[in-house]
């Protein structure tokens, strides 16, 4: 898996060019691309400057001695690299299985292009078949939340870590929600969820990708475009 993760990480890196400003995702794919451009930087000169969607994704590219700023900074995004949970033929996703959903969203919109980095098990026929899909909470609504949606038939999970409610980088709380038969119109679903109020953003990332590369265990890759 790593293997996968790692080539597809690697190559979304290479992508990436000298005065470019580059939204950095979240998780363990996109972990390979920090590294790439940490080598980068300091081997060949290449000259970014970086928004990251985590305060862990922030901490790393720090680390690696990536140059980073915010979105008071830079207007719009020339490169997004992220990963995602499940992508489907569309390019529709689900992320925040790492819980920066909201950031990576917020980075997504902002930015001209968005690879996605994916390890070939993400791919999937049908959304939410494979993965539940995550959604951030402002924990004064989560009550009611979860009855809105147990009375649109879906079964909830709240999130924890280490025995106490998971709290996301924003203070909010995560529902991972299951869908038995997956999500048949990812684009209806979103509207609906994003008309409860208290869901500050769900999971579902709907024409917002551009690139997909696709990383296997032999360490070959895949590109797709829209
Ligand atoms: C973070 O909240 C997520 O959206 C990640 O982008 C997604 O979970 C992919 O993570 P991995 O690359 O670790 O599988």
């Amino acid at each position: 898996m790593d293997r996968a993760k790692e080539s597809a990480g690697r190559y979304a890196a290479d992508l990436v060019e000298s005065g470019m400003r580059v939204g950095l995702g979240t998780g363990s794919t996109v972990h390979y691309t920090l590294l790439r451009l940490g080598e980068r930087i300091a081997g060949e000169g290449l000259e970014i400057i970086g928004v990251p969607t985590s305060v862990a994704t922030e901490k790393e590219a720090t680390e690696l001695g990536i140059p980073l700023t915010t979105l008071d900074a830079v207007e719009a995004l020339d490169l997004t690299i992220d990963g995602a949970d499940e992508i489907d033929g569309e390019f529709q996703m689900i992320k925040g299985g790492g819980g920066a959903l909201l950031r990576e969203k917020v980075v997504a919109y902002a930015t001209r292009r968005q690879v996605i980095v994916v390890g070939r098990g993400k791919l999937v026929e049908r959304l939410g078949t494979t993965f539940d899909l995550p959604v951030e909470v402002v924990p004064f609504a989560r009550p009611l939340v979860e009855r809105e949606l147990a009375g649109l038939g879906i079964e909830t999970r709240l999130r924890r870590r280490d025995e106490r409610e998971y709290r996301t980088d924003n203070g909010n709380a995560i529902l991972d929600c299951h869908f038995s038969a997956g999500i048949a119109d990812p684009a209806a679903m979103e509207r609906r969820l994003d008309a409860i109020p208290g869901i500050v953003e769900t999971g579902l990332f709907i024409g917002l990708a551009h690139i997909c590369v696709i990383g296997d265990e032999e360490g070959q890759v895949e590109v797709r475009e829209r």
